[in-house]
């Protein structure tokens, strides 16, 4: 079985980034043959900025590794190492309906925010069919806001099978994570780079833990009992600490005499523990130099020997070759 999965590098990896698609893609590395890739070509859909793409793709990569990617049993690429999947993406260009792109809601969400689209955005989930269908991707896991993508990576399969053949492409599942999709910032709110209510995962250990104690509280005077429902803290504290830690601050909620700059500090050191093995790690990988070069490198090889005998197959069905 093969799994499939692109992240977007778009600056630092946050606490919602690690739950929603860090995480679950390192736990799924051993379910079956996994590729995952960094999406240097989606990125440049929103943002042209060379040096920022340079460094997001690199500091992505670094990240990744140090979160438990092992490039001994997932292969790990940049998505523009194999430019075959430009050749994928014209080819299903031409059986995708425009009125499929027309109602994307990431297409029309940014739009009505007043980006003025290029055609790049437009053709979007064009390239992110193509990214799945080089592989013959069979589970491919996303976040809920890419479930639409996936709906038409699967219409333009149907298409291009109905077209020149079955089996010319090999149709994908999606995995959805709906529970992991939600995880709260800062200030309450969906944790989005957009929001400015990230936690990031690796930094300065002061900094990090200032960002936790300017989380919002009400005015509950110290000797009183505590509201433990919507606690932006306990959210958060879940995520890091123990069963019975998280109890234990639940109790301490309830039962008063407890400020709420005690509970942050419960919440800071959790955080920084929880991530202390993935710092560790990520400063091995800073120490090594070609490292990281050489996985990507090593991914990128490996990635593209499948997407030329992919890429061979179609191109013969649709009459290229
Ligand atoms: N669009 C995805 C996101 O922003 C990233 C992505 C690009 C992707 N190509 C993909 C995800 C292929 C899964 C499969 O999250």
């Amino acid at each position: 079985m093969r799994i499939l999965t692109g992240l977007q590098p778009s600056g630092k990896l946050h606490v919602g980034n690690y739950f929603g698609a860090i995480e679950p893609a390192v736990r799924l590395q051993d379910m079956g043959e996994a590729f995952y890739f960094i999406a240097d070509y989606h990125a440049m859909t929103s943002a042209q900025d060379p040096a920022a793409l340079r460094t997001n793709v690199r500091e992505l990569a670094v990240d990744f590794l140090a979160c438990g990617l092992d490039p001994a049993r997932a292969v790990f690429f940049r998505q523009s190492a194999v430019p075959e999947v430009n050749e994928l993406a014209w080819i299903l260009s031409t059986v995708c309906p425009m009125s499929l792109l027309a109602k994307c809601h990431s297409y029309k969400d940014k739009t009505a925010q007043g980006i003025a689209p290029n055609h790049g955005l437009f053709a979007y989930p064009v390239l992110m069919a193509a990214d799945i269908l080089l592989y013959d991707s069979n589970k491919v896991p996303v976040g809920k806001d890419q479930k639409q993508h996936l709906e038409v990576t699967r219409d333009i399969a149907g298409k291009l099978n109905e077209i020149f053949g079955a089996g010319t492409v090999v149709l994908p599942e999606p995995i959805i994570r709906e529970d992991t999709a939600v995880i709260i910032g800062l200030d309450g709110r969906k944790m989005s780079k957009s929001y400015g209510n990230t936690l990031p995962i690796f930094g300065e250990e002061q900094p990090l833990k200032k960002l936790i104690m300017k989380i919002p509280t009400d005015s509950t005077a110290v000797e009183a009992p505590k509201p433990t429902e919507d606690s932006i803290i306990l959210t958060l504290y879940q995520l890091f600490a123990s069963a019975g830690d998280y109890t234990a601050m639940v109790d301490d909620h309830q039962r008063g005499g407890i400020g709420y700059g005690d509970f942050k500090k419960r919440l800071a050191a959790a955080y920084w523990d929880y991530f202390a093995p993935m710092r560790a790690r990520r400063t091995e990988i800073l120490a090594d130099p070609g490292y990281v070069d050489a996985v990507l490198a090593a991914g990128a090889e490996l990635a593209r020997a499948e997407a030329s005998k992919v890429l061979d197959r179609v191109r013969r069905a649709v009459g290229l070759a």
